[in-house]
């Protein structure tokens, strides 16, 4: 691989600078932002999705999911006001004559199985094949098992000659989708194709010009990047948490051991937040098809470790289950819990996989009568896990309460003032599943305050 941090060979004339057209295949998450992003960027964007109320909702202006930022940047490039112009299209021929089209569509986790389920990858690039008239290229961003791109490249060799692949991973955090894609940390383009680098080179000329790296990759490495990304992220919350269950059995605090651990910069303070642990539609997900993958290459001990980075962060929502049951005395049943957050992680109204979620639904499966709220995934739990109580009023989430579980660190559950939270609930015990809390104010408002790797003080 190798690595440039300035602009060249772009935008020097006229043409690394030109507009591109530009096809985005699959509007989720992934897909809409950056449809919306290449927009912004100055390209003339075609959407394309098989779904029309998604493309309705995007045309006016709406997300199909909470993201801050983007319902603004849709209505700008929808409106005209941008540089660049998007239409969106459930015809996946209105892409065919584009120079280049992203392939955005998702990978979920198989049931019953650890590995990814690429059918909606190939059915996009065999559609693709059938319609794109080309030169062009086509450009995988889904994030997918290494070895699906060399795969695909043979299947365009057949099928469609006059089409180039590229993979071209991205690191969006949700939350922070948009200005994660507009300037990214680094670009990886994987491609040994000096045209297909060229293209690409002209498709970000703006964020490369303004200083973000391009790496360039072969497919196996541009594959591997974004899995290796993933799998480093969930290892370090695992392994802070794993510190989490020492400092409980030593009488340890995890927040300080961070803190300490953190100053060392070969270290770093960021992804060391120990709590419920990691949940969402990616870190699980990708970690489990990243040892799937490495079994059938035959290099399964090299990435076993990652079954225990799986395992610590489950255990991390059994612990708080049990913190929980102990603070109603022992059983669960005829016990009021308040679940403060829904959703995997703040700012986002994702509920795939969240942990708030998981814990919730064991608490009520083991009697109690659980009350969650969320500032913004309230409509998305419900209609996941129907059976549990749902408010989007956070006084009533705590009214009678026996216990309150802070699960998802939303800024407005960080600063509750625990004395009018005290004023709400019936019992006085509060566990702070995020480590987030001020305890020294919450027990001084008469609470039994307890949280994951702290002394119980
Ligand atoms: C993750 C990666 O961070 C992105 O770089 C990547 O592009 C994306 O997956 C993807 O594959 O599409 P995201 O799922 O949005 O992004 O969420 P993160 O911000 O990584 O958080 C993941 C989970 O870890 C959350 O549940 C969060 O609460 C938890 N977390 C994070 C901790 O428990 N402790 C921490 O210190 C940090």
């Amino acid at each position: 691989m190798t690595a440039t941090t300035d602009a060249s060979p772009a935008p020097t004339d006229a043409a690394a600078t030109a507009a591109q057209r530009v096809g985005v295949v699959g509007l989720g998450y992934l897909g809409a932002v950056h449809a919306a992003c290449m927009a912004e960027l100055g390209h003339h964007v075609v959407g394309y999705d098989i779904d029309q109320a998604k493309l309705d909702a995007l045309k006016e202006g709406r997300a199909p999911f909470f993201e801050p930022g983007l319902p603004e940047l849709l209505t700008r490039v929808c409106s005209g006001e941008a540089d660049g112009e998007i239409t969106f299209t459930t015809e996946v021929g209105d892409l065919k004559a584009c120079d280049v089209v992203f392939v955005c569509v998702g990978t979920p986790q198989r049931k019953g199985e650890l590995a990814a389920d690429t059918t909606y990858v190939q059915r996009a690039f065999e559609a693709l094949a059938d319609v794109v008239k080309g030169p062009a290229l086509l450009v995988g961003k889904s994030t997918v098992p290494v070895g699906t791109a060399a795969r695909l490249a043979d299947v365009l060799a057949e099928r469609a000659p006059h089409l180039e692949l590229a993979w071209n991973p991205e690191f969006l955090r949700e939350g922070h989708a948009v200005t994660d894609t507009l300037s990214p940390d680094r670009f990886v383009l994987g491609t040994t194709s000096p045209r297909a680098e060229a293209l690409l080179r002209r498709v970000y000329a703006r964020p490369i010009a303004a200083g973000t790296p391009v790496l360039i990759a072969d497919y196996a490495t541009a594959e591997l990047v974004k899995v290796a990304a993933n799998a480093f992220l969930a290892t370090k919350i695992s392994f802070i948490n794993a510190m989490a269950e020492v400092c409980e059995a030593a009488g340890g605090d995890v927040k300080v051991l961070a803190d300490a651990i953190g100053h060392d910069d070969r270290i770093g303070r960021k992804f060391l937040n120990a709590g419920v642990g990691f949940g969402g539609g990616c870190l699980p997900k990708d970690i489990r098809a990243f040892m799937a993958r490495a079994g059938e290459l035959g290099a399964d001990q090299a990435l076993t470790f990652l079954r225990e980075v799986d395992g610590i962060n489950m255990r991390r929502r059994a612990k708080v289950v049990d913190l929980a049951r102990e603070a109603c005395g022992g059983s669960f049943i005829g016990r009021k819990v308040a679940v403060l957050g829904a959703a995997f992680k703040p700012h986002s109204d994702d509920v795939r996989d969240s942990p708030a979620i998981s814990i919730a639904a064991q608490a009520r499966l083991q009697g109690a009568d659980v009350v969650v709220t969320d500032p913004e995934a309230v409509a998305n739990a419900q209609r996941l896990w129907g059976d549990l109580t749902y408010t989007t009023s956070t006084e009533e989430a705590l009214s009678g309460a026996d216990v309150v579980l802070l699960l998802t660190e939303w800024p407005q559950y960080v600063g509750l003032d625990p004395a009018h939270v005290a004023t709400l609930v019936r019992g006085t015990q509060v566990i702070d599943g995020r480590n987030v809390l001020d305890a020294a104010a919450w027990r001084a408002a008469g609470f039994t305050y307890r949280a994951l790797g702290r002394p119980n003080a």
